[in-house]
């Protein structure tokens, strides 16, 4: 099976992930809502102004996405996702007035976003169109804007920086 191939799958791609999380003896939620929590501390102690929107960039089925518009009380959040077998699942998933889902494309090159959340994206994204992708995430923020990167992320970025 391809990358694409099981990111079309949606829901049973889910399932996959739930079960390997499950070694570690906690959800998947447990990760999601450590990672937003942290993501809103660092914000605080930075002094950022409100966030009113956020880019959920690669949001697969969604699970980030519901919660980063609960997070960040009165932001709208757009979810996109190169996969749409994952789009539409998110869309069935979350019922949420703030929250969309879209393609790639469905994101104007004249949008803007306070903040972009990308998680557990880069390691799937060829080393070749990384440089490209950050790019336009970065075109889609404002001015001064902070990257801050997982482990995960630095690992996933280097080989092909
Ligand atoms: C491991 S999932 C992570 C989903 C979600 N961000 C999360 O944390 O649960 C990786 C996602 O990246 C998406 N993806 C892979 N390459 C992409 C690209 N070039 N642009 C946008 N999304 C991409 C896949 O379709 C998949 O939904």
């Amino acid at each position: 099976m391809t990358h694409d191939e099981l990111f079309e799958l949606g829901s049973s791609y889910d399932e996959m992930l739930e079960q390997g999380i499950s070694l570690s003896g906690e959800s998947k939620d447990f990760f999601i809502e450590g990672r937003i929590d942290h993501l809103q501390a660092r914000l605080h102690d930075t002094g950022a102004p409100p966030v009113t929107s956020v880019l959920d960039f690669a949001c697969g089925v969604g699970d980030a996405s519901s919660r980063l518009a609960a997070a960040f009380d009165g932001a709208r959040v757009f979810g996109v996702d190169i996969a749409e077998g994952a789009v539409e699942e998110a869309r069935r998933r979350v019922d949420n007035d703030r929250v969309e889902f879209g393609l790639l494309d469905a994101v104007a090159e004249d949008d803007r976003f306070d903040l972009c959340y990308v998680n557990g994206a880069y390691h799937h994204i060829p080393p070749a169109q990384r440089l490209a992708v950050t790019t336009r995430i970065f075109g889609l923020l404002p001015p001064a804007v902070s990257w801050r990167c997982s482990r995960t992320t630095r690992g996933a970025l280097r080989p092909g920086w």
